[in-house]
């Protein structure tokens, strides 16, 4: 641990403004600056630099948070790595701490290792014995400078060979297998080479880091890929395959898909703005680093049944991390990969473009699964559709969506609607018969609950999500102080313990949860501890803080459809507009 009274020094030497200025372009206006954004695209400065508080945030991605903060964010650097980064700019100290010290060497190691790993595999393509597999890329169509641009690599056929070129450049077996390059045999206490026969894919991360691999088996039995498991600079659920790349140009989005094979058949035919969560499993972690780039995901999941599952489990996945999807059906191939080698690049720009939105994309898989041309057909199919716009939380957006279903099965869109209410209603007779029993409504919602989340669970959400990464990330409380005040709260316990935590800002105290004893009741304790503990477990940051009270600005700002029906033409004509923006 580095002493909290180090890094208060070290924040009063480093100004923010003076700090920020060498990366962005600063404009001072009055107390602040502004500048463009260097974490996200945009032409005009929402990026905004508070000389009293020491901070910034951005108003068209959210970023934001102190000094520290933004060195993370810009030079991608772990908390303790931006202090020591800090330090030097400073010409400080950093007080020494043994067990850091030991692994920011490992990590270090680590990585040095990767690259030359890397550069091993790469090299042994070019080799007698690595033949085979640079035929094997050649034969699925990607060309040599493709290959070098994704160094691409060959792990051969042999027990210890990349063991023994670490161990002559002087690595230590344990480090060696905490890298996950070397394992321990059993039997003869050996160490040996983890990837052996395989067609090798580097992973690299947004510094230029390799800090993992892929590894293809080209025939024979055991899992076609083999990944590098977590190492201390590898975590798998974190990282997008080929975003290093895909961040290089402008983007204004990105094309989702399973595998190592797709984003670079897809690189290779120009799509560079693809990447890929390696397997069908898309993590909220990489939904929030793709939100740190783009609005838009173009999904390209596989074909088969597994991939279309998957689709639909990303769609709701970026939906809650505010990217809009579109879904690619790709026709007659089994993945991106297969098609563009099939029908070429052109016709793959020509999908894309016509990809449909995700609601039209689940209408049209529910009409393709009903004979919609009898009557019993269309029933069940419109009955699947009032079930999927009974989850819209838009009214607006669930009445495009009954017009267009009545155009499309010839009936009216007030029948249609009227369905939508009264599922609507009978979903939520079943939450509120299910949370008076006791059980649980759902996974995020239980006994102990504040009240008001069973009527505002969105914005009980964001609540919980702000409070728990400010507890998480005290620092960012400054910046939240002068974006959200606490009216803005719908939940009351959740108000007053913003206003607690508000108020350490002047008083200096810690932030603990025994600060907040005497004030709150055994069962109220609970509840914020509880917050405390989900909040580590979901790792939030300060920027989880800065969306969370975003989303609480939103849902604030929302009205209620029975506020709506109550509006004139031009008040719900602006208010849509509102929203629009809202939600950009
Ligand atoms: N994957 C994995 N382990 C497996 C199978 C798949 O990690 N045993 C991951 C890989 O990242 C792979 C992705 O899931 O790229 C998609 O799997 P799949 O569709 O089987 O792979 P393709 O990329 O289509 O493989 P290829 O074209 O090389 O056959
Ligand atoms: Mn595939």
């Amino acid at each position: 641990m580095i002493p909290q009274s180090f890094i208060e020094e070290l924040k009063m030497n480093c100004d923010i403004e003076s700090v920020i200025s060498s990366y962005v372009q600063l404009r001072k206006r009055g107390r602040i600056s502004t500048g463009l954004c260097p974490f996200h695209s945009e032409k005009t400065g929402s990026f905004t630099v508070y000389p009293e508080s020491q901070s910034f945030y951005c108003f068209g991605c959210g970023a934001g948070g102190d000094v520290i903060g933004f060195i993370r964010r810009i030079e991608n650097l772990e908390y303790v790595e931006a202090i020591k980064f800090l330090a030097q700019r400073a010409g400080m100290n950093v007080p020494e701490d043994a067990a850091e010290d030991k692994t920011a060497i490992l990590k270090t190691k680590i990585l040095e290792m990767n690259r030359e790993a890397a550069r091993f595999y790469f090299s042994e393509l070019t080799k007698p014995n690595g033949k085979a597999a640079l035929d094997y890329l050649l034969g699925r169509g990607l060309l040599p400078k493709t290959i070098k641009h994704f160094g691409l690599g060959y792990a051969p056929n042999e027990w210890t060979a990349l063991t023994d070129l670490l161990a002559s450049k002087g690595y230590r077996y344990e480090d060696m297998e905490a890298a996950q390059l070397s394992r321990k045999s059993n039997k003869s206490g050996r160490y040996y080479d983890v990837f052996r026969d395989r067609v090798m894919f580097p992973i690299i991360d947004l510094r230029g880091n390799v800090i993992g691999f892929g590894g293809r088996k080209m025939s024979g039995d055991g899992p076609k890929y083999y990944n590098s498991p977590d190492t201390p600079v590898f975590k798998k659920t974190k990282n997008l395959f080929a975003l290093n790349f895909a961040k290089k140009q402008k983007l204004d989005h990105l094309i989702l898909c399973e595998g190592y094979m797709d984003v670079i058949a897809m690189h290779q035919a120009g799509f560079t703005e693809a990447v890929a969560s390696l397997g069908t499993s898309l993590t909220s972690d990489q939904c929030r680093l793709a939100s740190s780039y783009v609005e838009e995901a173009v999904l390209a999941y596989d074909s088969d049944e597994a991939g279309q599952k998957a689709t639909k489990r990303a769609v709701s996945l970026l939906d809650e991390v505010g990217i809009r999807t579109r879904v690619l059906t790709i026709p007659d191939a089994k993945d991106p990969d297969e098609y563009i080698k099939k029908f070429g690049g052109t016709r793959f720009k020509k999908l894309i473009e016509q990809s449909a939105g995700s609601t039209e994309y689940e209408l049209s898989k529910i009409s393709a699964k009903y004979d919609t041309d009898s009557p019993e057909g269309k029933i069940l199919a419109l009955k699947e559709a009032v079930n999927l716009l009974s989850g819209m939380r838009n009214p607006l957006e669930r009445e495009i969506w009954a017009a267009k279903l009545a155009r499309d099965y010839g009936t009216t869109k007030e029948g249609i609607l009227s369905q939508i209410q009264s599922k609507i209603k009978r979903k939520a007779k079943a939450e509120n018969a299910r949370a008076i029993s006791g059980q649980s409504v759902s996974s995020t919602t239980f006994a102990g609950a504040v009240p008001e989340k069973l009527k505002n669970p969105a914005a009980a959400a964001a609540e919980e999500r702000l409070l728990g990464s400010v507890m998480r990330n005290p620092d960012v409380l400054s910046t939240l102080s002068t974006e959200l005040s606490s009216e803005n709260f719908t939940c009351e316990l959740y108000r007053l313990f913003y206003e607690k935590l508000l108020s350490t800002l002047s008083t200096k105290a810690e932030i603990s949860l025994t600060l907040f004893g005497e004030d709150f009741t055994l069962e109220q304790q609970n509840i914020i501890a509880r917050l405390a503990h989900l909040a580590r477990e979901h790792q939030y940051s300060s920027e989880d803080a800065l969306e969370a009270a975003k989303t609480i600005l939103r849902l604030k700002d929302k009205k209620s459809d029975k506020e709506i029906a109550e509006l004139s033409g031009s008040e719900l004509a602006a208010y849509i507009e509102k929203m629009r923006k809202a939600k950009k």
